[in-house]
């Protein structure tokens, strides 16, 4: 099985980070040690989604430059047990080089049974840095055309990097995707334009909206819940079916 996963989509605003953080309170509920590091230096939101934004002293640029230890950087999220946050460096230029991160990684991961690395939006340089150290890349996808032709541009990217593990998201999917957009007919079209192999649909859910206000990670929202469930399932090689709204 990936140890080390990354999840991307050029887009940004497509869920990426909701889909890391449930996704790793998926693999907690599973009984895994879970580390989330937030790679979007200076547009960080994974500890404000796990409630532990108020307690955030260090980030991982600290680690780095040897302003404090390991240790001091690493959330235990107050609302899912085994759920470990790195946050991202407040400041866009204290974004690390990919070498540094996978460095970083290679340091903490016998601690961990899953890490689960949350790119910034863009193919560019936090793009870069966040898919260096992934045995896996998810790419998250809405049913709309811009977001579709953002992961068809992460396919090319991730592809040029030599990454060949991807698998698709689609996040958000509701049966009126189609009808209001009037632009894919159904998921079928929405999976063949991105030419990437799918790996699990998540419904959009007025749920995980508010869960992640309270920030707590998609609690009470039993359709979410199912398809992270299976997300990660699938990811540890079982054969489950796709959760569709
Ligand atoms: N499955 C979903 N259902 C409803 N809203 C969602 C879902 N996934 C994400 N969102 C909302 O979409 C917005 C963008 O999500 P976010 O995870 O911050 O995206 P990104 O990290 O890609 O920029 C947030 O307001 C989030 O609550
Ligand atoms: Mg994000």
């Amino acid at each position: 099985m990936s140890k080390v996963l990354v999840v991307t989509s050029g887009k940004g605003g497509t869920g990426k980070s909701t889909v890391a953080a449930s996704l790793g309170a998926a693999f907690a509920r599973r009984g895994s040690r879970v580390l989330l590091i937030d790679c979007d230096s200076g547009m960080r939101g994974l500890d404000i989604m796990l409630g532990v934004s108020k307690g955030v002293v260090f980030d991982i640029a600290d680690v780095v430059s040897g302003n404090c230890k390991t240790e001091h950087i690493i959330y235990p999220c107050p609302h899912t047990q085994g759920l470990f946050l790195i946050p991202a460096p407040q400041k866009a230029e204290d974004e690390l080089s990919p070498e540094v991160l996978s460095q970083f990684i290679e340091s903490v991961e016998s601690q961990y049974d899953i890490v689960i690395i949350d790119s910034p939006a863009g193919v560019g340089k936090g793009f870069e840095t966040a898919v260096y150290p992934a045995q896996l890349c998810l790419v998250v996808a809405n049913a709309e055309p811009t977001s579709v032709r953002g992961c068809v541009n992460v396919r090319k990217r991730l592809k040029e990097l030599n990454k060949d593990n991807i698998r698709l998201v689609i996040n958000r999917l509701s049966k009126r995707s189609f009808f209001k957009l009037n632009f894919y007919r159904d998921l079928d079209e929405v999976i063949d334009e991105t030419q990437i192999q799918l790996i699990g649909v998540v419904p959009e859910s007025p749920q995980i909206v508010a869960a992640v206000q309270k920030g707590a990670v998609c609690t009470g929202d039993s359709k979410a819940l199912v398809a992270f469930d299976r997300i990660a399932g699938r990811i540890e090689g079982e054969k489950l079916p796709l959760a569709v709204s």
